[in-house]
């Protein structure tokens, strides 16, 4: 079994270090070589299709719902074009303003949740055009849409999951870049910076995975609390969303993810002496307002863990408790480093509580029931 899992205590940390791999395997083929935009020949959707898309809908469930709300960012700022995430199990109940103009794409690691293939019926049934980014190929999902993405994560045991979630990203940024190409939104030079900065992002994740004895003590901290809280602006609030649910699912320490500037309207009533309240600020136009944020939890007695750059670490340091950095890279890319620290945080605190990490209770892989 130790072979099966290479060498790994367990799948899920085997595969938060098979990320590197499963963002370069993801990229490849979709790069042009001249590193100045991507192939997405493959796809039956036209160019004239692209430019006639009104809006995008996202639509997926767990950690790949937490992929779809960076997707969202990702084809709004490249692209500029009105996107909405939802889940699945809500999207048909909410009556969502559907036609051909609606390019819809639901994301899925097995390809087989009941809810996202109910989902995708229903939006093909109004017209609209429906892409699945999927890890796997053949797929339900994949079988019934229009379009396939594939992320190239390799199988994925864990039930808490990691590298498919990386990959939906990666997939993400690839296709936000090729509609934005089509679309005329974005200069060759702004889609080569961007693909030169996503190519460094796997030796980036090499430096992050580094951090992991820091992590662990981190974690062994946390796993001695029973509530805490995440924060966090922009992509960072998506990254949190993910870190919080990644944490429940194999912790069992309870966790809420709050929009940073969301807190004071009323869960700041929560914080009290010793509540740990870690804070993502990667982006570094609204660092001044994350800041503030941490400033009113610190007042409260919450202690303050913040995963930033390194040359913010002196300031950070007057105003909270710990401070982490992580490697730096364009804001909208942050997420596929960020991201990373929270997945060895849930991995470890999970460890600490001697939880089952790869089968936490309650949970399936899968699920195939609406
Ligand atoms: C289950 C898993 C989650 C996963 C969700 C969606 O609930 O436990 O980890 O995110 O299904 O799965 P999918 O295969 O559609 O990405």
């Amino acid at each position: 079994v130790t072979a099966e899992k290479g060498g790994y205590d367990h799948f899920m940390l085997k595969e938060i270090h098979e990320q590197p791999k499963a963002y370069r395997d993801t990229m490849l083929g979709r790069i042009n070589d001249d590193g100045k935009g991507v192939h997405f020949s493959d796809l039956k959707l036209t160019p004239e299709q692209i430019r006639n898309i009104r809006n995008v809908q996202i639509i997926a469930c767990g950690t790949a719902y937490h992929a779809g709300l960076v997707g969202r960012n990702i084809i709004e700022k490249l692209a500029k074009i009105p996107v909405e995430t939802d889940v699945a199990s809500e999207y048909r109940y909410r009556s969502p303003i559907v036609d051909k103009n609606t390019l819809v794409i639901v994301v899925s690691q097995s390809g087989e949740t009941a809810d996202t293939l109910a989902a995708l019926r229903e939006a093909q049934a109004n017209g609209a055009h429906v892409i699945a980014v999927t890890n796997v190929v053949g797929s339900s999902i994949a079988r019934d849409a229009n379009d396939v993405i594939a992320t190239l994560a390799g199988p994925e045991i864990a039930v808490a999951s990691t590298k498919a979630y990386t990959s939906q990203l990666i997939a993400f940024y690839l296709f936000g870049l090729y509609l934005a190409e089509v679309r005329g939104t974005q200069t060759t030079e702004e889609i080569a910076t961007t693909l030169a900065a996503m190519e460094a992002l796997p030796e980036q994740v090499e430096t992050v995975l580094a951090m992991a004895p820091e992590i662990k003590q981190y974690a062994e901290h946390i796993a001695q609390h029973k509530h805490l809280f995440f924060i966090g602006r922009g992509v960072d609030y998506a990254v949190v969303q993910e870190g919080s649910l990644k944490l429940k699912e194999i912790s069992y320490i309870h966790s809420e993810a709050y929009a940073a500037g969301e807190l004071k309207h009323g869960t700041l009533a929560l914080i009290e002496d010793g509540i740990p309240v870690i804070a993502l600020a990667t982006q570094e136009d609204v660092l001044e307002k994350t800041v503030s944020n941490i400033k009113e939890v610190k007042a409260r007695g919450g202690e303050v863990m913040v995963v930033s750059y390194d040359e913010h670490r002196e300031d950070l340091l007057k105003s909270v408790d710990y401070v982490m950095t992580i490697p730096k890279t364009l804001p909208l890319l942050s997420p596929a480093l960020s991201v990373v620290t929270l997945q060895l945080l849930a991995y470890y605190a999970s460890l600490a509580l001697e939880h089952d990490v790869d089968k936490p209770r309650n949970l399936a892989k899968s699920v195939t029931v609406e």
